[in-house]
């Protein structure tokens, strides 16, 4: 699918790996709506990027703002993309170290953010989608979710986590069933360690450390390299009901 032309939705579009995609996506042409909670990092690179890109606040795991959202990237063209990557991590054993359970508030809002907010996004983003003339070969757009190598491999405490990531890797291929009757596709990208401000409170000799962990190349992931995939996977029309681990090789251990 061509990226120029086309309207974008980036929930988390201000930080991370969903600003690293903002900025791919309207170097390509896209006209972008970036989604976030946090309002002065999203403002700051709609200005700084221009060429149409504007943002909504919001927090993805309420259905209304994701609904203004949605509306807000569709008014300004064909919506054609949407990438979720609003996500937060978390903490927690199955039991604490005193043996008292995991509390279920925790739980329960990580699967909110995670899980929800990526529901919440696709369905309504695929709605509108799906409502835009196809292009000459049927298609009309392009879901990529965020899940994680800790999907598979979540590690000591991941509990949370791991479960609302598993749940976006469990959705890739009935979503992409789903929407295949309304030429829409949908994959996932499972990130593994990124150099982004979710790994940023950690010390350099720490983030160095990380990065000996990966096989090869031995560092972290560039949040530029996770953008990349990105634009792959909307313009490689073949591609479909896949999650693609974006991971340097890794294999996480229990801690
Ligand atoms: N960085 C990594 O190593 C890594 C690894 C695997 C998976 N991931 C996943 O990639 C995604 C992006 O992570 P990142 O490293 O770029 O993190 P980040 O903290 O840099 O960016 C996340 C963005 O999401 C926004 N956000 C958080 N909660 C929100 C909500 N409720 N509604 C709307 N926006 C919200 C934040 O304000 C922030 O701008 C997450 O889903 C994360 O779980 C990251």
């Amino acid at each position: 699918m061509e990226i120029n032309d086309c309207s974008a939705i980036v929930t988390g579009g201000g930080s991370g790996l969903g600003e690293a995609t903002v900025r791919k996506l309207t170097a390509m042409g896209a006209r972008c709506t970036i989604f976030d909670i946090k309002e002065e990092p999203a403002k700051k690179l709609a200005e700084e990027l221009g060429k149409g890109t504007n943002y909504v606040v919001g927090d993805v795991s309420n259905p209304d703002d994701c609904q203004r959202a949605v509306d807000q990237a569709a008014e300004g063209g064909k919506l054609r993309i949407a990438v979720n990557c609003a996500g937060i991590g978390w903490i927690g054993r199955v039991i604490n170290r005193d043996n008292s359970p995991h509390d279920l508030k925790s739980f329960q809002f990580i699967q909110n953010v995670n899980l929800i907010g990526t529901f919440n996004v696709m369905t309504r983003a695929s709605s509108a989608i799906a409502q835009t003339e196809p292009q000459e070969d049927g298609s009309r757009g392009v879901v990529v979710n965020t899940a994680s190598v800790a999907a598979f491999e979540g590690q000591i405490g991941q509990l949370a986590y791991s479960a609302s990531k598993g749940a976006i890797v469990g959705m890739t291929v009935p979503a992409s069933r789903d929407l295949a009757v309304s030429g829409i596709r949908v994959c996932a990208i499972a990130p593994g360690l990124f150099d982004t401000p979710l790994l940023g409170l950690l010390p350099e000799p720490q983030k160095e450390a990380l990065g000996q962990s990966v096989l090869f190349p031995k560092r972290l992931g560039k949040p530029s390299e996770y953008a990349d995939l990105v634009a792959f996977i909307v313009s490689c029309d073949y591609l479909n009901g896949e999650v693609i681990r974006l991971d340097g090789g890794i294999r996480m251990p229990p801690k």
